[in-house]
């Protein structure tokens, strides 16, 4: 017995040594977007001196990859910047914010593909959000009608590509596209033109329609007959398979309805976003820490590479719909975004000050089948977690 008591206490004073207390959320929020300052400070300082270009990931030998305004990520930077401003109140993170967006502004004509919602939502959108800057307005409608040209009223949806590597395909739509959709609500807000909105209402039903299996789980491409509209095949361009499950794929779609939702009041979009979210967190090949594998059909899972990207999109919308539902279900929601929050605020997942090329997050995957962003850090990875970082500060953390 004696020696028992003394067991025990020996244990209890070793694991009181070892065991740290977990973090609480208000640090691991403050620790991450602080972190992404000091990142993208430091980035600002080498894209100042590359006049036009913006951030995109890393090279082989993990250098800086910049790309021109045209590729379809060039909005994702500036955007972040206006939330590390909306963070800070700091006035050069302002000042950078505007510069990169106008590097991206030009993009406001582009008619060649439909991710200039991307482009000038998530720079204009932003600065229009916290500046109140008038002169987003006519940017916003400018891309809203370039947008438009892409719309076929016998499909009722915006095309998503054009470019050569795709034309085998008469009209292909994915399920990204989605997320383009805000920028058309925007535009009506603006203009009062209710055909932006009847565009994004139109593509929104249509890929509801068509976009998804039985279990709410998604197709990425789906190519439509620009005669009769009909949906003719249903495949994969950056999934494992036309099959499969590719994880970046299914939280565009959570969040593009979450955001159609809140765009225009439709139950029908509250209920797709509600079962998107029950099939993604009640998957069974869903890791413990909630960052998804690439692919989750993906036949070497558990021994393939996560998707930092899909869960920090994930997590931002999720925190949007635990807003919109039943106080139980919200905290269910809630509960799976601080888990993927704080893992990609862990050392696994966020860089060091200085390293990843000033990037924020390492270990997200853009298009493994063409083996290329492979494990890398992406801009939109980056985007998607500091606003889901600030989305927690504002609903869950400040009085
Ligand atoms: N929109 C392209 C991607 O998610 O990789």
């Amino acid at each position: 017995m004696k020696n028992y008591v003394v067991i025990c206490l020996l244990s209890f004073m070793v694991s009181g040594c070892v065991t740290t207390p977990e973090p609480s959320m208000e640090h691991v929020v403050d620790y991450a977007l602080n972190r992404a300052v000091e990142q993208y400070k430091h980035m600002y300082a080498v894209m100042d001196s590359i006049p036009e270009m913006l951030p995109r990931s890393v090279d082989k030998n993990g250098g800086l990859e910049t790309s021109d305004s045209y590729f379809w990520t060039s909005g994702f930077y500036p955007g972040t910047l206006w939330y590390l401003y909306e963070y800070t109140g700091d006035e050069q993170l302002k000042e950078m914010a505007s510069r990169m967006s106008d590097r991206v502004e030009i993009q406001k004509y582009n008619k060649d593909n439909h991710d200039v919602g991307f482009m000038i939502n998530c720079s204009f959108g932003n600065k229009y959000r916290l500046l109140g800057d008038t002169s987003c307005i006519d940017i916003i409608t400018t891309t809203a009608r370039s947008l438009s040209t892409r719309y076929r009223s016998a499909v009722g949806c915006t095309r998503s590509w054009s470019h050569p590597g795709t034309l085998h395909w008469q009209f292909p739509v994915i399920i990204d596209n989605m997320m383009n959709l805000e920028l058309l609500c925007r535009a009506t807000e603006f203009s009062g033109d209710k055909s932006f909105y009847n565009m994004a209402i139109s593509h929104a039903d249509k890929t509801m329609a068509n976009h998804f299996r039985p279990d709410y789980s998604c197709y990425h491409v789906v190519n439509y007959d620009t005669i009769s509209g009909n949906a003719l095949q249903k495949c994969t361009w950056q999934g494992y398979a036309d099959e499969s499950v590719w994880s970046r794929g299914q939280s565009w779609a959570l969040y593009g309805y979450t955001m159609m939702y809140r765009e225009t009041k439709q139950p029908r979009y509250l209920e797709q976003a509600r079962h998107i979210a029950r099939f993604l967190i009640n998957h069974p090949k869903m890791p413990q820490d909630k960052i998804p594998y690439w692919d989750f059909d993906d036949p070497g899972v558990p021994n393939v590479l996560r998707d930092a990207s899909a869960a920090a999109i994930m997590a931002s919308a999720l925190l949007e719909l635990s807003g919109y539902v039943d106080k139980a279900t919200g905290q269910d929601y809630i509960a799976v975004a601080e888990t993927q929050l704080k893992t990609l605020a862990s050392d696994e997942y966020l860089a060091k000050p200085g390293e990843n090329a000033n990037f924020i997050l390492k270990h997200s995957v853009g298009f493994l089948p063409q083996n290329s962003e492979v494990d890398v850090p992406l801009t939109y990875a980056d985007y998607y977690f500091v606003e889901a970082l600030m989305r927690y500060r504002a609903m869950c953390l400040k009085e």
